[in-house]
């Protein structure tokens, strides 16, 4: 008889509860600072149809979607200007732990803020617009609970539930790095250091 089982299971990192309440709220701050000169907006996909979110980004690049695909750009699709510097403590953080992870010369060169209200989510999708995807993506967690979804490498794999709570990091790298991934649903007035309510996800990348 023979035998012809491939299992493929490759991991994410999930740290747990991992930033204080403190660094919560500066985080936060932060993104409040960014959205003051890069400002949220909805943007459209390829097809035409808007996303369930809102999104900025901060950095030398962000990433946009509009009929032309998805890409990264110098320049913020409605102020026509470029993207709000990183914050230092989202930097910070950023190298912190790539660090810890062992990459040592990470770049933060953007990070992509996505604003979720309580009927938000995203669609299984694959980080795959960065010209080197070597580099781990960094998700940051904040404000109400999400229940995030990870499949594998194929979009017809199967996926699994986790649950992200405010303060909670992933980390995409080596083989988790292009993994499916996408948010079922949020879970509303969980938790709220967000005076609107929702969830603010921010997602750390090197592009290049
Ligand atoms: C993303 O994949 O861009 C965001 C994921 C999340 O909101 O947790
Ligand atoms: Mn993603």
């Amino acid at each position: 008889m023979e035998f012809n089982l491939v299992f493929e299971v490759y991991f994410m990192i999930h740290l747990q509860q991992y930033l204080s309440l403190e660094q919560q709220s500066q985080v936060i701050q932060a993104c409040r600072e960014v959205a003051r000169i890069s400002p949220l907006y909805t943007p459209k996909m390829p097809s035409g149809k808007p996303f369930n979110c809102q999104q900025t980004s901060c950095g030398s690049y962000g990433w946009i979607s509009d009929r032309s695909g998805y890409r990264y750009s110098e320049i913020h699709p409605n102020t026509g200007k470029q993207f709000a510097p990183i914050p230092e403590i989202i930097y910070n953080l950023s190298k912190s732990l790539a660090t810890q992870i062992g990459e040592l010369d990470y770049i933060p060169q953007t990070c992509l803020i996505n604003y979720y209200k309580s009927s938000g989510r995203l669609g299984l999708h694959q980080d795959n617009s960065e010209q080197n995807l070597k580099p781990a993506i960094i998700s940051i967690s904040l404000g109400d609970d999400a229940v995030f979804l990870v499949g594998g490498t194929k979009r017809s794999d199967a996926t699994k539930e986790i649950l992200l709570k405010s303060g909670d990091i992933i980390i995409m790298n080596s083989e988790s790095r292009l993994l499916f991934h996408g948010v079922k649903k949020i879970i509303p007035g969980t938790y709220n250091l967000l005076k609107s309510g929702g969830r603010l996800n921010l997602t750390i990348r090197q592009v290049y």
